[in-house]
């Protein structure tokens, strides 16, 4: 088991370049299952999750290979293997994005059902709905998704109760091949789904209205080979501007896209902190405390529930209280506990936290259960006074890509420790 080591209290300066979005990423490299030539992909994350998407691909029978220049080149023409099995998806949920490809490329499919994860049962209802409303037929079986579709997808108009994301994109997908029109209401409005919609754009599908929340595809015969380019991690980028607040610091970001922020980076403007935006530059830092700010998790445009352990970080050292509103999982504050541990004042109430600001935190061991509220701890750690040490990081490493490294530039003293024993409690609990 590895452990991220930190001995906080040092204000972080100075400036880090953001990777390509982990979230965008996926769905792209699901994408090539559809096109009848090679990929060209620029700004891939090396992140575990996109290990892992590679590996399904290959499985698949894909082409996969980096070159020297770090593009990332998939050929899906040999691919013959409809499947995605279970050792592969059970370490990926987002593996559930090969569904709708595999099913418009092969009219059939087998997808092992993701399992729940930390922040809650995340089911895939409304995709396979989709794809029924498509002409699939669907079975769940035995833990494995059997979808069938041998005269193809038809086209239909697909409302979905509830905004998803992958569910946008899944749909998305399985329609670029589909026979006729395709029109998704109520469809994510997310970076990452503007970014897959563009891309399938260049490589020959027919989309019009990513970024609304209705969406209308029209079915072509056929994508061509092509060049696509994965839009900056705003997640990331905003991980590292609230490294630089939470310190006492002054980070800036490069290669970022501010629009994609607009909601957390008003909202850090409320607290109190000094925003500058240059281009595809953030600078953030801030003459005193932050304010106690309320927060609620809501489909983008609005604050995203991946940045809500991170801000709840920033809150435990504000002044006064503030709420936080997670209306988009149903468990998503196992990290809560662990900040409690760091000496904050957090009380639960439903999907509701109140965060009291303390003057410090102070370091100790706490656990990591999932990649975003990892970051939330690592953040905590570089402002406690002390050694904090964050175990179960294999979570972080799945949507962060050098984390200690870019960390170090700025200032921060923080090492990676393999913990080859087991220690008793916590870690040995397994
Ligand atoms: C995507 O997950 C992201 N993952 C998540 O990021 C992100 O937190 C989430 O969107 C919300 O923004 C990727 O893009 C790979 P949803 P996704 O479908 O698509 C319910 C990270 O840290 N729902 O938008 O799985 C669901 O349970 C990860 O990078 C159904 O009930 O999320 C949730 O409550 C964590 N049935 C809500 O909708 C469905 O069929 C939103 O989920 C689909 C979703």
């Amino acid at each position: 088991m590895e452990q991220l080591v930190i001995h906080g209290g040092r204000p972080l300066r100075g400036t880090v370049e953001a990777s390509g979005a982990k979230n965008a990423a996926l769905p792209l490299l699901a994408a090539s299952i559809l096109v009848d030539g090679v990929v060209t992909y620029h700004r891939i994350p090396h992140l575990r999750d996109i290990a892992t998407m590679m590996s399904l691909l290959v499985y698949q029978g894909a082409k996969v290979e980096f070159d020297d220049k770090n593009r990332l080149h998939i050929d899906g023409r040999e691919a013959d293997q409809p499947e995605a099995p279970y050792d592969l998806v059970k370490t990926m949920r987002a593996s559930a994005l090969v569904l709708g490809p595999l099913l418009a490329r092969f009219g059939k499919a087998r997808v092992s059902l993701p399992g729940g994860c930390a922040i809650g049962a995340r089911p895939i209802d409304m995709h396979l709905k989709g794809l029924e409303a498509m002409g699939a037929a669907i079975t769940v079986e035995h833990g494995y998704v059997s979808a069938s579709a041998p005269y193809g997808l038809i086209g239909a108009r697909i409302f979905f109760d509830q905004v998803t994301v992958t569910g946008t994109e899944n749909l998305m997908m399985a329609a670029v091949l589909a026979e006729g029109g395709t029109v998704l209401e109520n469809a994510s409005r997310e970076p990452e789904v503007v970014n897959l919609a563009e891309s399938l754009r260049a490589l020959g599908a027919k989309i019009q209205g990513e970024g609304t929340g209705t969406i209308t595809i029209q079915g072509v015969s056929s994508l061509r080979g092509g060049s696509v380019t994965t839009i900056p991690d705003r997640i990331e980028t905003a991980t590292y501007l609230a490294a630089g607040l939470i310190t006492g610091g002054d980070v800036m970001v490069t290669g970022c896209e501010p629009a994609d922020l607009e909601s957390f980076l008003t909202h850090l403007v409320s607290a109190g902190a000094t925003v500058e935006v240059n281009g595809d530059t953030i600078r953030c830092f801030a003459k005193r405390p932050l304010r106690g700010t309320d927060i609620q998790t809501m489909p983008h445009p609005g604050f995203p529930t991946d940045l809500q352990a991170q801000f709840m970080a920033l809150m435990t050292l504000a002044e006064g209280s503030c709420t936080v509103r997670e209306t988009i999982f149903e468990n998503r504050f196992m990290h809560v506990q662990e900040l409690v541990r760091l000496g904050a004042e957090i009380q639960l109430a439903g999907n509701t936290a109140v965060v009291r600001g303390v003057d410090h935190l102070s370091g100790a061991p706490v656990m990591a259960t999932d990649l975003r509220a990892s970051a939330g701890l690592v953040l905590a750690g570089l402002a406690a006074e002390g050694e904090t040490t964050v175990s179960r990081i294999y979570h972080i490493d799945r949507g962060y890509e050098r984390i200690e490294e870019k960390l170090g530039k700025l200032g921060a003293v923080i090492e990676r420790r393999s913990n080859g024993h087991s220690m008793l409690g916590g870690e040995g609990l397994g």
